[in-house]
């Protein structure tokens, strides 16, 4: 059913054609197709001319040796995604593509992986040296067989080496190359900067890195504006901005997708209820929209209309967050395979969800899945991101920091510290020293929810321990109960560092004396100096192997 999706989809964006009788008589014989429904597409690339021109010409500079980034930018729904999927249609091109998505953090390389794991760049890493392996089998676990274990690197280290192997990777999957990043606005810092340094490192490389990204969520301080003011600043930088369709291009966009030119009423009506964005453009015009119906409303009518069992799996596929597999998504909802394969069929027929890379499926537009998570009323919620947690937890690629999230949203309060726990694990072993501490400290403040006992200020210590700074410090931030748990710890650090000060006055060869009487809630003279006493020293363990269980 995938090979056909896939199939049916490239036909239609490469050459505007459906899928053969022969291979829609295949598919047939799989699901019960149950009104013969057209193959769901996206309406041909209308208006635009001169952004279309631009687009073309950057990237025929950076198919000649020049590299560059080129991102698109606009409100949601307005195009961006359509117009960087022009890219694709360029002859020769080789294309890897990654999605970001709205998590609570995103993954440390998150987008590199996703590069690195799309089929021209994954069919080549083979002919890569042991070495180049090793570095990536940071990132992708699924390498690991066929690599030397990663070992603890010093983080400029790491960066050098995870840099030029990702690069190396990346630029060995054929040339001229597009890696194409959607929704940049969401995606993780290291990957942002491995677009800048693959720019700058291989100054004739025939690459164009391709960012989508909603304007109004870039400010100063993202790192993907630093990024591209660095390559503006090189002259390797180009930014097209999207604005909203004039009329006359919501009359032409409405004509290719109803086959008939609008009547003035109804092109009054469209433009007025969408304002010129596509994406209301498109979804009004879907066959069985209801008329009253404007703006996102017609996209929860859209879901409205699903059978129980498809709407059910949208509302799980929703849930995850993120593109999924068929696997996942099965495991989560716990439909029997016929009802499944039925159900996620159904989704892709109706151009809710799209095949994406090699062996996933995502929603067709982000605004589909908030309306699908939405329709999820809130003990459902729970459920289903139980359900969800359990599936990744047994998924080969779901990283610690992706599971985490949905124990936390169902309820399961030790199982989200434990992962969030992992998750900081796995971020400290890539240095992303912010993922770490923002992981750490939502599990530290879950612990709050855990029952009293040595087992809970156990881990209570243990987490405060490896955050950053004095643990008697980081413990006066937190909750009643987390600051008592960790009294003891915080008075032991105190003395330590009182100690080592003492001993760095002290003529060599004197006794330490004992130390001062102790009031634990005081702080002592020792609190600034020395060394930290705690902070994340200790290397952590390797990322958890594919299907192996948190500790
Ligand atoms: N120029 C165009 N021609 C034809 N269809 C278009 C055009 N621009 C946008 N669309 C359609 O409008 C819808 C929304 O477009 P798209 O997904 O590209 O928006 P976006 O700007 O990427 O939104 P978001 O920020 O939410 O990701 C899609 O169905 C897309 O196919
Ligand atoms: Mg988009």
């Amino acid at each position: 059913m995938r090979a056909y999706h896939v199939c049916a989809a490239t036909l239609e964006r490469e050459l505007g054609i459906d899928p053969s009788p022969e291979t829609r008589a295949v598919y047939e014989s799989l699901v019960t197709v149950g009104q013969a429904e057209k193959t769901p597409g996206t309406p041909p690339f209308t208006g635009r001319a001169a952004e279309r021109a631009r687009l073309a010409a950057v990237w025929r500079a950076a198919a000649s040796g020049h590299p560059r980034l080129v991102l698109v930018t606009g409100e949601a729904g307005v195009g961006k995604t359509r117009l960087a999927d022009e890219l694709r249609a360029q002859p020769g091109a080789v294309t890897a593509e990654a999605r970001a998505y709205p998590a609570e953090g995103p993954l440390a390389y998150g987008v590199a992986a996703a590069w690195l794991r799309s089929a021209p760049v994954a069919a080549r890493l083979s002919r890569l040296g042991r070495p180049d392996l090793t570095e990536l089998a940071r990132l992708l676990p699924e390498l690991a067989a066929r690599a030397t274990p990663p070992e603890p690197l010093p983080e400029a280290e790491l960066r050098h080496r995870l840099l030029g192997a990702i690069g190396r990777a990346l630029l060995a999957a054929g040339a001229p190359l597009q890696l194409i990043v959607d929704d940049a606005q969401w995606a993780d810092a290291q990957s942002l900067r491995l677009i800048h340094y693959l720019i700058r490192s291989a100054p004739s490389a025939r690459l164009l890195v391709a960012a989508t990204a909603r304007r109004e969520e870039l400010d100063e301080n993202h790192p993907l504006t630093a990024v591209t003011t660095a390559l503006h600043a090189l002259g390797r930088c180009t930014e097209i901005g999207l604005s909203r369709l004039s009329r006359e291009e919501t009359a032409m966009l409405a004509e290719r997708i109803t086959g008939a030119a609008l009547d003035p009423p109804g092109l009054d009506r469209l433009y007025g209820d969408s304002e010129g964005n596509p994406l209301f453009v498109v979804e009004a015009l879907r066959p069985g929209a209801p008329a009253a119906q404007k703006g996102p409303a017609v996209i929860a009518g859209r879901l409205a209309r699903l059978s129980p069992a498809a709407a059910a799996a949208a509302g799980v596929a929703a849930a995850i967050g993120q593109a999924f597999t068929a696997d996942v998504l099965a495991a989560s909802t716990g439909l029997d395979e016929q009802a499944f394969v039925a159900a996620l069929d159904e989704l892709w027929r109706r151009g809710i969800v799209r095949a994406q890379g090699p062996n996933a499926y995502d929603f067709s537009h982000g605004r589909i899945r908030d309306a699908a998570y939405a329709a999820l009323g809130p003990p459902r919620r729970r459920h289903v991101h139980l359900a969800v947690a359990r599936a990744l937890e047994r998924s080969e690629h779901a990283a610690a920091a992706a599971i985490a999230p949905h124990y936390e949203h169902a309820g399961a309060t030790a199982e989200a510290v434990r992962w969030h726990e992992r998750a900081a694990e796995a971020a400290q072993w890539l240095h992303a020293h912010a993922d770490a501490v923002r992981a750490l400290e939502r599990a530290l403040a879950l612990s709050g929810e855990l029952p009293d006992g040595p087992d809970t200020a156990g881990l209570q210590l243990r987490l405060l321990t490896a955050l950053p700074g004095r643990p008697g410090d980081r413990a006066a931030g937190q909750p009643a109960r987390v600051s008592a748990a960790v009294q003891p710890l915080a008075v032991l650090d105190r003395d330590l560092a009182q100690r080592r000060q003492r001993r760095r006055l002290l003529p060599p060869g004197r006794r330490i004396p004992p130390p001062p009487g102790r009031t634990a809630a005081r702080p002592g003279p020792g609190r600034t100096a020395g060394p930290p006493a705690c902070g994340p020293v200790r290397w952590p363990r390797p990322p958890r192997r594919p299907g192996a269980p948190p500790p």
